[in-house]
C-alpha cells in the first residue's frame, strides 16, 4: 500500500483558538481515503478535509454496510511523543465488524500504517492539553449504487479526526442513567457486538426521549427480558458491588470495548476482584437498598471513565453508596490517562509512539 500527500493549503487550527473543543465540534484539516473496487484495497490518500463524492443509491446509506471504529492520539505531556493506545484491538474490532457485516476487512498493519501517517500529517491538531486528544474515526461503508439487498461491489475507507474533550465533559457531576424498558439496542443474533452505524440509529428515539426526561444516557437491557444490564451505548458500564466490580459479560449484543478490556486488567493487576456476567436490574436495585452498590461508571474511548450517580429503573432509582477515598473510576480514569499520555509506565505494551 503506498500512500500518497496532497497537504491541505492553509491549515483551519486558528479556528480553535484555544477553545475547549467538545466533542466533534472541530475536525482536523486532512482525511485519508481508500477504495475497494472489486478485489483488493488499492492505495491511500491524504488530502484536504472536505465532501466525498457519495453516488446516491449507495448501498450503505440505504442499507446500512457500514462500520466504524474509534481511538485516540495523546499528546505526551513529558515529552514530544504522540501515541495511540492499543490501535491492533482497533483494527482486530474493525475487521469483526467487516466480517458480520460482508465488508472486506482492512488489514492491521495497513490500518495503523493509515492511522500514523494520517497523524503526522496534522500533528499540529493533538491537542496539548491532559485529558483532551485527537479522536480517530476511521470509517468503512459500501459505496456501489443499486437497489438489491446485497453485499456492495465497491467500498471507501475513509479516516478523519477531530481535537476532543472527553465526551461527558459537560457534565463535571455523575451522570444521571435511565434503563430502557421499552426500546433495545441489541438481540442475540443481531448486530450488537459489531461497530455498525444502524446500532447507533436505533438508539436515538429512546434517547432523545431520556434526554427530555433529564437523563444524561440510556443504560440498555437485554432484548428478551428486558432485566439484565448491557450498555450505556456509548459506553461499557461496570458496577461495584461489595468488594467486587461486575461488568456484563460479551454475550454476542455488548461491543467489546478496548477500555472495558484495559479497565479489566487493570483491576486485575491491582487485586481488585472482577467478574463478567449478567447483571440483573433486581441484583442492582438489591444492591442499591442494602447500601452495596459502591460505584457505577462506564468507560469507552470517546468517555474515558465516567462515574454514574444512579440509573432509573420504571419506578425505582438505584443509586450508590460511595465508600471513603478515591473512586475506582478516579483511579481507573487517571491511570489510563497516564500511560495515555506517556506518564507512568506502560507495562502492558498498550501505547505506541506515532512519530
Ligand atoms: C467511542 O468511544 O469511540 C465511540 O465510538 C463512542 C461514540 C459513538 C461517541
Amino acid at each position: 500500500m503506498q500512500i500518497q500527500v496532497i497537504p491541505r493549503d492553509h491549515s483551519g487550527l486558528s479556528a480553535l483558538n484555544g477553545q475547549d473543543p467538545g466533542f466533534g465540534n472541530f475536525f482536523s484539516d486532512h482525511m485519508l481515503v481508500r477504495e475497494w473496487s472489486g478485489n483488493a484495497w488499492g492505495d491511500a490518500r491524504i488530502v484536504a478535509r472536505g465532501p466525498l463524492e457519495v453516488e446516491p443509491s449507495a448501498l450503505g446509506i440505504h442499507y446500512g454496510q457500514s462500520v466504524f471504529e474509534g481511538l485516540k492520539a495523546y499528546q505526551g505531556t513529558q515529552d514530544d511523543a504522540i501515541r495511540l493506545f492499543r490501535p491492533d484491538q482497533n483494527a482486530a474490532r474493525l475487521e469483526a465488524s467487516c466480517l458480520r457485516l460482508c465488508i472486506p476487512p482492512v488489514r492491521t498493519d495497513e490500518f495503523i500504517e493509515c492511522i500514523r501517517e494520517l497523524i503526522l500529517v496534522d500533528a499540529a491538531w493533538v491537542p496539548k492539553r491532559r485529558g483532551h486528544a485527537l479522536y480517530i474515526r476511521p470509517l468503512v461503508f459500501a459505496t456501489e449504487g443499486h437497489l438489491a439487498v446485497r453485499p456492495s461491489s465497491r467500498y471507501q475507507f475513509v479516516i478523519t479526526t477531530a481535537p476532543v474533550a472527553p465526551y461527558f465533559s459537560a457534565n463535571s457531576r455523575a451522570l444521571r442513567l435511565k434503563a430502557e424498558a421499552r426500546f433495545t439496542r441489541a438481540a442475540i443474533g443481531g448486530t450488537g457486538s459489531a461497530k455498525t452505524s444502524g446500532n447507533y440509529a436505533a438508539t436515538l428515539r429512546p434517547m432523545v426521549a431520556a434526554a427530555a426526561e433529564g437523563f444524561d444516557q440510556i443504560l440498555w437491557l437485554d432484548a428478551r427480558d428486558h432485566a439484565f444490564a448491557e450498555e450505556a451505548g456509548q459506553m461499557n458500564i461496570f458496577f461495584r458491588i461489595g468488594d467486587e466490580v461486575v461488568t456484563p459479560e460479551l454475550s454476542g449484543t455488548i461491543l467489546p470495548g478496548v477500555t472495558r478490556d484495559s479497565v479489566l486488567t487493570l483491576l486485575d493487576v491491582w487485586g481488585i476482584a472482577t467478574a463478567t456476567r449478567r447483571v440483573s436490574m433486581s441484583e442492582l436495585a438489591q444492591a442499591s437498598r442494602s447500601g452495596e452498590l459502591v460505584e457505577i461508571f462506564g468507560a469507552g474511548t470517546a468517555a474515558v471513565v465516567a462515574p454514574v450517580a444512579s440509573i432509573r429503573h420504571l419506578d425505582e432509582e438505584i443509586s450508590t453508596t460511595p465508600v471513603e477515598g478515591p473512586s475506582l473510576a478516579e483511579r481507573l480514569r487517571e491511570t489510563l490517562l497516564g500511560i495515555q499520555h506517556g506518564e507512568i509506565e506502560d507495562p502492558y505494551n498498550w501505547v505506541c509512539s506515532v512519530s
